[in-house]
Formats: structure tokens, sequence, C-alpha cells
């Protein structure tokens, strides 16, 4: 069984959905969790873990406020002395069209998922430099990996946060920090009125998160691939080459998961902006192929 006493955790978008569930399950292993969010979710959820014997405090900011996230680091580490743990799931929706778009809405989504991401990994960076050892999970999509219709905007900030990750965890490697991607599909607010109850009812966000606690573990998996290609001393660039690997290598996640499947394509015909993630996708590695290129399982 995965434990986490001594852990410290942040996640972020933690006051519902996912992030709830997230928060839930890492402080019943035994993590302490800074439980972010931008309203009094946060405070509703870090209650809840309080009250069922957890360690949980509440954290409230917006993931694009790179200072505060700072703040919200700095904190932790003076209350608990460390952060292990980042949980990158904090998340918004503007689905429309790219012709209908304003490049105003494209900013916002991008600004949330992936400038939050990178905001909150630099908040905690250091520290986990420092004390050699780190796990982060961004969250990805199958928008992102695949695209869908109306979401130029959040699959364009998905897919960026997979090659956050893919340098990160190499940037990571010597000091322990491992850096993943999950592509999780789950009955939130995000799928709300998408598919029929029943089948909603299959999806429910706390089966998602044993994928979480699995990559945040200590013992998560290294990925001979990746081994293969860590690189001692200089930067590699994929585009020439590698000196351990075949030129065509590129990527490569450590036992990273990602989603897979595609959902029924539909589009924001509300006008609210608001729609969700295709359903279907489930958890599976980034592999690599024989000939170097990519496949899913
Ligand atoms: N639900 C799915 O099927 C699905 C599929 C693929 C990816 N995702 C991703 O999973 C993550 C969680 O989504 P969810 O389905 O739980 O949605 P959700 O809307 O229930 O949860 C998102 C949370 O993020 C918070 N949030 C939004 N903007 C924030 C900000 N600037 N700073 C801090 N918190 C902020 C919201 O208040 C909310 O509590 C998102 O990154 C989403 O893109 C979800």
């Amino acid at each position: 069984m995965i434990d986490l006493q001594g852990r410290v955790a942040i996640v972020t978008g933690a006051g519902g959905g996912l992030g709830r569930a997230h928060a839930r399950l890492l402080a019943q292993r035994g993590a302490r969790v800074v439980v972010n969010d931008l309203g009094e979710g946060a405070e509703t959820v870090a209650a809840e873990i309080v009250e069922a014997g957890g360690k949980a405090r509440a954290a409230l900011g917006s993931v694009t406020d790179a200072a505060r996230m700072q703040a919200i680091v700095d904190e932790a580490l003076s209350a608990w002395g460390r952060v292990d743990i980042l949980v990158n799931n904090a998340g918004i929706l503007r689905d429309k069209t790219f012709a209908k778009m304003s490049l105003k809405d494209f900013r916002l989504v991008v600004d949330v998922h992936l400038m939050g991401a990178a905001n909150c990994t630099k908040a905690v960076w250091d520290a986990m430099r420092a004390q050699n050892y780190g796990r982060i999970v961004m969250t990805t999509s199958s928008s992102g990996l695949y695209g869908n219709f109306g979401q130029s905007n959040y699959g364009a900030a998905k897919l960026a946060l997979v090659g956050l990750m893919q340098t990160l965890a190499l940037e990571g490697a010597k000091y322990d920090i491992r850096v993943n991607c999950l592509a999780p599909t789950a009955a939130t607010q995000m799928l709300e009125g998408l598919l029929p109850p029943e089948q909603l009812a299959l999806l429910r966000p706390d089966l998602v998160s044993p994928a979480v606690l699995a990559l945040v573990s200590d013992a998560h998996p290294d990925d001979p691939v990746r081994r293969r290609r860590r690189f001692r001393g200089r930067p590699h660039h994929p585009d020439h080459g590698h000196p351990h690997s075949r030129r065509s290598a590129v990527g490569g996640n450590p036992a990273g998961t990602a989603g897979r499947g595609y959902g029924p394509s539909r589009r924001d015909r509300s006008g609210s902006g608001l729609g969700a993630e295709p359903a279907g996708a489930a958890q599976g590695r980034i592999h690599r192929s024989g000939n170097g290129g990519r496949r899913m399982t």
C-alpha cells in the first residue's frame, strides 16, 4: 500500500471535482495537504480532510498569480518544513470554435492551464531540488493529445503541459524529481450535461485519484527509455540527435499517464463558454514504439 506519511502535497484547484478527490486520497494516505482553489471550496475541502482525521490547510489564490503561489509554497515550507508533491490540477474551459473565439479567451485558458502549472512548479522547484525529492503531476487532456472540436485554446494549453513535463522530467531526474502527466476523464462540472446520467455515474472522480497516488509515490516507476536517454552534463537537443539514442527519438514519458480514445465531438452551442472533455479517455502510458515513434497503450 502506498504510504505518504511525512510527505507534504499541494493540489491546485482542489476545491471541487478531481482536485478534491486527489487531495482527499493523498491525505488519507498520510500526506499533509495544501488545498488550493480560488474560493471557499478550498476551505470546505480542507475542513473535510481535517474532520476525517487528516492534515490539511486551505490556500486561496489563483494559479495565474505567481507571487501568490510562491507565498503559498513558502507558507507550507514554514509550517510543514518541506513540499514533496505538487498536483497541477486547476483548470477552466472557454470553449468556442477558433473562428468565434476571442484571443482574450485563448490567453485566459493558456494562462490558467499552462502558466498556472509553470507558476506553481517554479514555486516548488528550488525546494524540491534542495531536498533531492519531488513528485509533480501535470493534468493534460485527450483534447490536447488528439484535438477536440471547439477547444483550440484548451487543447493547445494541455499539450503544452506535456512538453513542459517532458523537459522538467529530464531536468529534475538527477534530483529525484519525477514529473508526469495525467489525462483523466471524470464526471465533474466540466462534463455536466454531456453524457447520460448512467454513464456519468461510472466516471466518479475518486476513481481517477489512485493514478495520481501511483505517480506521486516514492516507488514511482522510472522508465528504462528515459534512463537510457538521461544525459550526463549538457542539455539534449532532439533535433541534433542524442549521444545515447537514435536520432528519431523524441519524447518518452517515464510512466506518465496519458489519455486515449476519442469522445463525442462536441461544440458549446449554448454560448455559455462552458463545455466539457471528450468522454472515453482511459489512463495509459506513453511508450515509444520500436521505430522511434509513439503509441498509446
Ligand atoms: N473532468 C474531465 O473529464 C477532465 C478531462 C481531462 C482533463 N481534465 C482536467 O482536470 C482538471 C480538473 O478538472 P475537473 O474536471 O475537476 O474540473 P472542475 O471544474 O470541477 O475543477 C477545476 C477546479 O479548478 C479551480 N480553478 C479554476 N481556475 C483556477 C485558478 N486560476 N486558480 C486556482 N484554481 C482554479 C476551479 O475553481 C475548480 O475547483 C483540469 O485541469 C481539467 O482540465 C478534466
